[in-house]
């Protein structure tokens, strides 16, 4: 299995409640290293352009006011089979379908305020981190 990168980010949820370190920790204690990582905060046009794919759901514009309604960690995490090790982590989507351990299940507020986000793919992946930090900003 090669070694993946994969985008995280820590929605205004999390950082909201202080939950950065203890976050980071589960990524760590399973293997994924930071190798890249940054809060800020998003615009309404980044929140847009990064969920473009679900401008057409129901949801999309409550989830960019969300992503907008507080600071963001945006990471880079490296390991074995990163983006799906990630999402693993995280859990489900939904925190109420969240198998018992993950971050979303022991963290998340709600389907929206789900704590976490993590790439669904190495392609996915290759342009989300793209989408937030440059080659030089990546450590490993
Ligand atoms: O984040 P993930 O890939 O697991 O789910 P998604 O289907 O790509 O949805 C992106 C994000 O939209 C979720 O993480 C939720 O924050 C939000 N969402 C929502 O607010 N309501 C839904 N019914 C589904 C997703
Ligand atoms: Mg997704």
């Amino acid at each position: 299995m090669a070694v993946e990168r994969t985008l995280s980010i820590l929605k205004p949820d999390a950082t909201r409640r202080n939950l950065t370190g203890a976050i980071n920790q589960r990524f760590e204690d399973a293997g994924l290293r930071i190798v890249a990582q940054r809060r800020l905060r998003l615009t309404r046009e980044q929140a847009q352009q990064f969920y473009a794919v679900h401008a057409e759901r129901a949801f999309y514009d409550d989830l960019c006011d969300y992503m907008t309604s507080g600071p963001i960690v945006a990471q880079v995490l490296e390991g074995e089979n990163a983006v799906v090790r990630n999402r693993e982590i995280m859990g489900a989507t939904n925190p109420a379908n969240a198998d018992k351990g993950t971050i979303r299940k022991d963290f998340g507020e709600s389907v929206e305020a789900n704590s976490a986000h993590g790439s669904d793919s190495p392609e996915n992946a290759a342009i989300e981190v793209a989408f937030f930090f440059a080659q030089t900003d990546i450590a490993d």
